[in-house]
């Protein structure tokens, strides 16, 4: 999709669809609620009037009316969207708002579609302080280009439906106010492009995207926006002693990949500057291992390396952002097979750490090649780490499908990963990983096994891997309920999400 930024009367655009935003106003105390259109252009407004003086439109987020050969405008089509209640607007509405607009578009073979920029006198002044223009339109090319891909590349009979191309139009000419503009679209389009990047992996069957494949594709990512990248593989895992990582590995014909991709600011970093480091869980396909999962939704797994693409992804805009802070992006891959050579409950494995742990069960993989990684990180001299995982079943019967748990060592560090939230739209939720938990992970021969009880599941994970992060500031995303949509909405297909990309982005850039 080619998307691209004008500064018009929206009324000119000849396009194929244009889509203007409207919130429900309730005006003064017992007035009755009534839908607004968010648009300074007059000629717009006039070619809304009769639809939205029919009282059939309510201006409800996702919801949409649709009126062809609309007078006044150039537009074939208008398309008025609505975000929700005008008191609860924020940037998150106007994501999800884009993403309507052009999941509208697909199925009517529309190729060209222009949004209105939400610019109005119905904002209140409030409004206006918490949707920045440069947000906005961030959150507008991050919206459409999301809602953009339909994950359906192994349909021999798919028919083209994309959309080609999306303009996001905005009146104001003020040069502040474009710059501002401006800036947020080219910053929106990275994440989302970078985001989207991760959502392809994501989408790849496990026949397809192997360790090694993974790789690959990481290696041509990394040479595209000049990102240092490394690859090893089992040769390396023994030098290094990654016995953890190693064991998980054991058990596939696939051969694993650690992958190790470098971002180095501009002239170099200080010496005593933080290095960031971003793991990622890269299980490629999950069966359990010798503690083999149900068949039933086993087909899923393919996405259990969903931790792995979030962190390239993010390493992808890192690289394109260039924020002023070097960040070290560790992924470990392998796929967790049943074998001859796999690894066995019983077994007790000897970490890159010199720390042995007892295995309980063989499908508790995630957290044994990430406690490799997250020390291999800090040898590499990372003084921060963030690592995504779909660590644990636990954590999505905990959290439903909205919220990534997040778990920390270190209260600073999880406030300083809250403070970037509100720009990304991303939800996170902390959950406990305090010393008391410790029972969870304890073993009668090594210093400690791979799965506890079921009470506390994403605690007992999360235990595992603070071991491994030590001192170093940590922050742990189990993203296993957030890293695929099962449901289709208004303004986002089926599949993978990229979940965590935006916010490790942020994150990196808040140093
Ligand atoms: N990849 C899974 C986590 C998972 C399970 C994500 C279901 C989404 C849905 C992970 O490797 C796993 O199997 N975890 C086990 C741990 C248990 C054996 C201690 C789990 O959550 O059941
Ligand atoms: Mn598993
Ligand atoms: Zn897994």
């Amino acid at each position: 999709m080619n998307t691209r930024l004008v500064f018009d009367d929206p009324a000119a655009m000849p396009t194929g669809l244009l889509a203007v935003f409207a919130v429900d106003i309730a005006a003064g105390k017992d007035a009755e609620s009534h839908p607004v259109l968010l648009t300074t252009s007059d000629a717009v407004a006039r070619a809304a009037e009769k639809v939205l003086g029919s009282g059939e439109f309510k201006a409800g987020l996702g919801e949409m009316v649709l009126v062809h050969a609309p007078a006044a405008i150039k537009a074939d089509r208008l398309l008025v969207v609505g975000l929700g209640k005008a008191k609860a607007l924020s940037v998150d509405e106007v994501r999800k708002g884009a993403g309507c607009a052009v999941r509208a578009a697909k199925p009517r073979g529309i190729r060209d579609v222009a949004i209105v920029f939400p610019e109005d006198r119905a904002l209140s002044d409030e409004h206006l302080e918490s949707m920045p223009c440069t947000l906005t339109a961030r959150a507008l090319v991050e919206g459409g280009e999301l809602a953009e891909p339909d994950w359906d590349t192994y349909k021999s009979d798919r028919k083209d439906t994309g959309v080609w191309a999306l303009h996001i139009v905005s009146r104001d000419h003020e040069r502040k106010t474009v710059e501002e503009i401006q800036h947020g679209f080219s910053e929106g389009l990275v994440l989302a492009r970078a985001q989207n990047f991760a959502r392809g992996l994501v989408n790849e069957p496990g026949n397809v995207l192997t360790p090694t494949v993974l790789a690959q594709r990481t290696q041509w990512m990394c040479g595209e926006v000049g990102l240092q990248c490394v690859v090893y593989s089992t040769e390396k895992l023994l030098e290094l002693g990654m016995g953890a990582f190693e064991a998980v590995a054991r058990g596939s014909a696939e051969p694993p990949a650690l992958i190790v991709m470098t971002y180095t600011p501009e002239g170099g970093a200080e010496a005593d500057a933080p290095v960031l480091g971003l793991v990622g869980k890269g299980i490629t396909f999950d069966t359990g291992g010798i503690s083999i999962k149900p068949a039933d939704n086993m087909e899923k797994m393919k996405y259990d390396m969903a931790g792995a693409a979030a962190m390239i992804g993010a390493m992808r805009a890192v690289a394109e952002l260039k924020p002023r802070v070097k960040v070290i992006g560790v992924i470990c891959s392998a796929e967790n097979m049943p074998d001859g050579k796999a690894y066995r409950p019983g077994d007790v494995v000897k970490t890159m750490s010199g720390k042995t742990i007892e295995i309980i069960n063989t499908d508790a993989e995630g957290r044994l090649v990430l406690a490799d990684g997250l020390h291999y990180a800090k040898t590499l001299g990372c003084t921060h780490l963030i690592n995504a995982a779909t660590l644990t079943g636990a954590c999505v019967v905990a959290l439903g499908y909205l919220n990534v748990g997040v778990f920390s060592n270190d209260d600073d560090a999880w406030g300083q990963f809250l403070t970037v939230l509100p720009r990304t739209g991303e939800k996170f939720w902390r959950l406990p990983c305090t010393d008391d938990y410790k029972d969870g992970i304890k073993s009668q021969i090594a210093d400690m096994v791979n799965a506890g009880s079921r009470a506390g599941g994403a605690i007992n994970a999360a235990m595992l891997l603070k071991e491994f992060a030590g001192d170093t500031p940590w922050l742990h995303l189990d993203i296993a309920g957030c890293a695929w949509n099962e449901e289709v909405k208004p303004w986002l297909p089926k599949g993978p999400t990229g979940i965590a990309v935006r916010s490790v982005v942020e994150w990196v850039r808040s140093f």
